[in-house]
């Protein structure tokens, strides 16, 4: 590969468990980008690198059963090779990084990885390490409920994979502890939240397929201008269904306000309910200001363009379509390049 000039790499994080949604969320990143991600191990694009950090575990899957020691915990990952050689990339500098082959539970032989324009570090844990966090310039926690993990489970591993609800649920109660112990606390330095809960809108919902999903933005990030409802700061319920969008049941709910989170300050939007028809977005796109477009109509011309996406049709999509643009609009504030749109009008 010929070296490029890379002026300011941008470091992305994306934090979740497994399952969580961080491979829809980031073929959304990379459509906002236009890259042609190339698919292999660690997909390295013309402008953008996506890491798995699942590449930093120190032991392999064999070993991991020997000590008795789950893939979530602190020490399972090689933080400091982690944090060495994402500092040799920020840096301009080649690494030769491990890899774990999630097919074979083994660890292969390291590949090349060059520095890039963006590297996004997908995982467990890209902010659970101080050393990793100081070379993150934006992250985004990706934060299911139970109950919609165990639904988003249920549809990918019964479905696709065959196994039993029994099996399911004891692989989720199984990993809880150190979900929590490890992955969850991570939520306190994002820069971006994206929560998906059950609807409050169906009582005693069971189905789980309306979702109420919030996207929390910190205030005061360098490059990123909070995205907000009407009217900034102010607080507001919305309810838009009418003359200008269509609404099934239960209807849409928006609600947007300023919070503390961590003793941090966040502005939330939220919305709760499913959309009708997507064309019709453009009147909620109307309604929101900050959400860093480059022409009127581009966040419902994305939200079209990957309408066979999980969640397409509810606010994970939306707020997973804001968050990307937000990354678009950080790298340009950050490193002064222009990126062109890339779904048009
Ligand atoms: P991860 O990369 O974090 O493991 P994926 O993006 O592969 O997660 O998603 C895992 C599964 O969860 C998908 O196969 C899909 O069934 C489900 N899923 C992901 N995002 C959504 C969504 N927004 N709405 C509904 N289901 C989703
Ligand atoms: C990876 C994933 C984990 C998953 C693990 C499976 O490390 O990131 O979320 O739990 O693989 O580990 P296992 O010990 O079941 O092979």
């Amino acid at each position: 590969m010929r070296k490029k000039s890379i002026t300011r790499p941008v470091i992305v994080a994306v934090a979740a468990d497994s399952g969580a949604g961080k491979s829809t969320f980031l073929r959304r990143v990379q459509r906002m980008f236009g890259t042609e991600v190339p698919k292999g191990h660690t997909p390295q694009g013309e402008l953008m690198t996506v890491i798995c950090l699942d590449d930093w575990h120190n032991r392999d899957r064999q070993g991991r059963k020997v000590d008795q020691i789950t893939a979530l915990d602190e020490n399972c990952q090689n933080f400091e090779l982690m944090a060495e050689q994402l500092e040799a990339l920020k840096e301009g500098r080649d690494i030769m990084k491990p890899i774990y082959n999630h097919d074979t539970g083994n660890i292969d032989p390291p590949e090349l990885i060059q520095p890039n324009h963006i590297i996004v570090i997908e995982g467990l844990h890209p902010l659970y390490d101080e050393r990793v966090r100081k070379l993150v310039d934006f992250s985004v926690y990706l934060d299911l409920d139970d109950e919609v993990k165990v639904a988003w489970k249920i549809q990918r591993d019964m479905a696709e994979r065959g196994h039993t609800l029994d099996n399911i649920l004891a692989s989720i109660e199984a990993r809880k502890p150190d979900f929590e112990r490890f992955v969850l606390p991570q939520r306190e330095y994002a820069d971006a939240i994206l929560q998906v809960k059950p609807t409050e809108l169906i009582p005693d919902d069971k189905e789980r397929k309306v979702l109420k999903v919030r996207l929390m933005q910190r205030e005061g990030v360098p490059g990123f201008t909070t995205a907000y409802l009407f009217d900034e700061g102010s607080t507001i319920v919305w309810t838009p269904c009418g003359r200008r969008l269509t609404c099934a049941y239960p209807g849409i709910r928006f609600r947007y306000g300023p919070e503390v989170f961590y003793g941090r300050d966040f502005s939330s939007i939220e919305v709760d309910g499913e959309f009708d028809k997507l064309e019709e977005l453009v009147y909620i796109e109307s309604h929101l200001s900050n959400i860093a477009t480059k022409y009127y109509g581009e966040l419902t011309q994305l939200m079209l363009a990957a309408q066979s996406a999980p969640g397409a049709k509810n606010g994970t999509a939306l707020f997973q379509t804001v968050a990307a643009l937000k990354i678009r609009e950080i790298y340009e504030q950050l490193t002064g390049r222009k990126v062109d749109p890339m779904v048009r009008a």
